[in-house]
């Protein structure tokens, strides 16, 4: 198994990615923060079904995106490991810039605005994060120049927000986004999983249940899969609610007062949304999301399914935020 060749600089990331340009093959990127577990090996395992040419994949923890008392300093750094995940997932290169390399002279004076969707959701607990990182992925899609870049469904907000980057300006970038690596019981693999103890880690499985008790009632509209995540986090005292939200797939408004409406994506009646959430267990910030079909099912209307939940009125439920 050879390795990944290693670049730190533009110019020795430049040189390197020469040769597949000249001989017009495509170049396909996955842009980290390192600390590589099994949820960015897939990300590189799709770039390489994607691209004849090379995988390159970027390790930088960008101070830009994280604000003031963020984990930046406790970001775990495990460049070696990081290697080996990237060797035993076909990576012809890996990108490990210093923050000088990249922002040399300090912050850039032009930035990118990630306008009214970074306002949202992470963005309420986090305003100036999809700042930074629009801002680092458009210099190093500058730096990569990428046909292809893949990114994480986990960070649903991040990929939304890059897709919207990429085609507002023009970027010409095709973004393929990959489905959540998780646990078995459920959790998704995160970087900050390492910081929870044993019983965090064990409350911590109630974000994945949430959403899976939203999607399993989503098809009688969004109160109650709203109600049934309520019910499941709330079960858990050990954990600190800042969102659970129901949204169309692009993160935009659902008509979740006149369920008869349909939203966007719509097909024979269903609407496809998401439902997402974020919550501190302990110290630790977890996020997490899922695909949901709505149906405009109003609870205990006709079909009777619904009337099965228990324990409250679905309908007074309002978003947690
Ligand atoms: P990082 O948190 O290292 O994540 C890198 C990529 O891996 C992101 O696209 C993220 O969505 C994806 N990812 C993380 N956990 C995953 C999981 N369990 N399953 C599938 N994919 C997962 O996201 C960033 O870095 C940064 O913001 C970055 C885009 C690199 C800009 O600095």
């Amino acid at each position: 198994m050879s390795g990944p060749t290693l670049a730190s600089t533009r110019e020795e990331l430049a040189k390197l990615l020469a040769p597949a340009r000249q001989e017009g093959r495509e170049v396909g990127f996955v842009p980290t923060m390192g600390a590589l577990h099994d949820g960015h090996a897939s990300l590189m395992r799709t770039a390489r079904e994607r691209v004849d040419g090379p995988v390159v994949v970027s390790i930088f923890v960008n101070p830009m995106q994280f604000g003031p008392g963020e984990d930046l300093d406790r970001y775990p750094r495990t460049l070696d490991a990081d290697l080996e995940v990237c060797a035993a997932n076909s990576v012809d290169m890996v990108f490990a810039p210093s923050v000088d390399e990249v922002y040399p002279g300090g912050l850039p004076q032009v930035t990118v605005d990630p306008g009214p969707l970074a306002t949202i959701l992470e963005g309420k607990t986090r305003p100036t994060h999809f700042h930074g990182v629009l801002t680092v992925v458009a210099k190093l899609f500058g730096l990569v120049r990428p046909d292809v870049a893949v990114f994480g469904q986990k960070d649903y907000q991040q990929l939304a927000l890059i897709r919207r980057m990429v085609a507002d300006l023009c970027m010409g970038v095709e973004i393929v986004g990959a489905e959540t690596v998780r646990e078995d019981d459920g959790l998704a693999l995160s970087s900050r999983n390492r910081f929870l103890d044993p019983q965090q880690r064990r409350q911590a499985v109630v974000l994945s249940k949430a959403l899976r008790a939203a999607q399993a009632r989503a098809e009688y509209g969004v109160p109650a899969a709203r109600w049934a995540a309520m019910s499941v986090l709330k079960s858990e005292p050990g954990i600190e609610l800042d969102y659970l939200a129901i949204r169309a797939a692009d993160l935009g408004e659902l008509p979740e007062d006149h369920p008869d409406q349909h939203g966007p994506d719509e097909a024979e009646g269903k609407t496809k949304g998401r439902v997402l959430v974020a919550a501190r267990v302990g110290t630790t910030r977890l996020i997490d999301n899922l695909p949901i079909t709505l149906g405009s099912t109003k609870p205990g209307s006709t079909n009777g399914k619904a009337s099965t939940t228990t324990g409250g009125d679905p309908t007074k439920e309002r978003e947690y935020s």
